[in-house]
């Protein structure tokens, strides 16, 4: 039994700002996905961006008081469909590949994520 925190195992702070870092551009680059993003201004993006690592570090186990909105108040009303949500995925995991995160802590995230998903799709 590992008894570092999931946050400690990714690396802490810098960690989880590398995952946020390489995960939000696929994401807006998206086709299907990119809509979510668009018109936005560098700030709102920026402030979106903290909010995620803060949640992400928070949810990890590492000593972050997440200040942000629950998952089902920040998404509500934006009509994220089940196919948004696996195209969304098939970007984590993308993510996940290029950070070389390994099987024990992509199991982990995967379950935090699909924990989620009643949450954050509507549509
Ligand atoms: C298809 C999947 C998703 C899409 C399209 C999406 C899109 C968005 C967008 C556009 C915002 C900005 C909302 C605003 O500024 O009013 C947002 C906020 C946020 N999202 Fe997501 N999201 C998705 C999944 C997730 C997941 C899986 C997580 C957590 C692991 C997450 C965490 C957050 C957080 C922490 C915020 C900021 C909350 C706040 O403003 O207080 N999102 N999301």
């Amino acid at each position: 039994m590992n008894e570092k925190s999931l946050y400690e195992r990714l690396g802490g702070y810098d960690g989880i700002d590398g995952f946020a870092s390489n995960l939000l551009p696929r994401l807006q680059a998206d086709p299907q996905l990119g809509r979510f993003w668009q018109n936005r201004g560098a700030d709102g993006l920026a402030r979106e961006k903290q909010l995620l690592i803060d949640y992400l570090c928070a949810s990890a186990g590492g000593p972050m008081y997440y200040t942000g909105r629950d998952m089902k108040t920040s998404h509500k009303g934006m009509k994220i469909s089940a196919s948004d949500w696996t195209i969304f995925l098939g970007h984590a995991g993308a993510t996940m590949d290029a950070l070389g995160i390994t099987a024990q802590e992509r199991g982990e995230i995967a379950a935090f994520v699909s924990s989620l998903k009643a949450d954050i799709v509507e549509a």
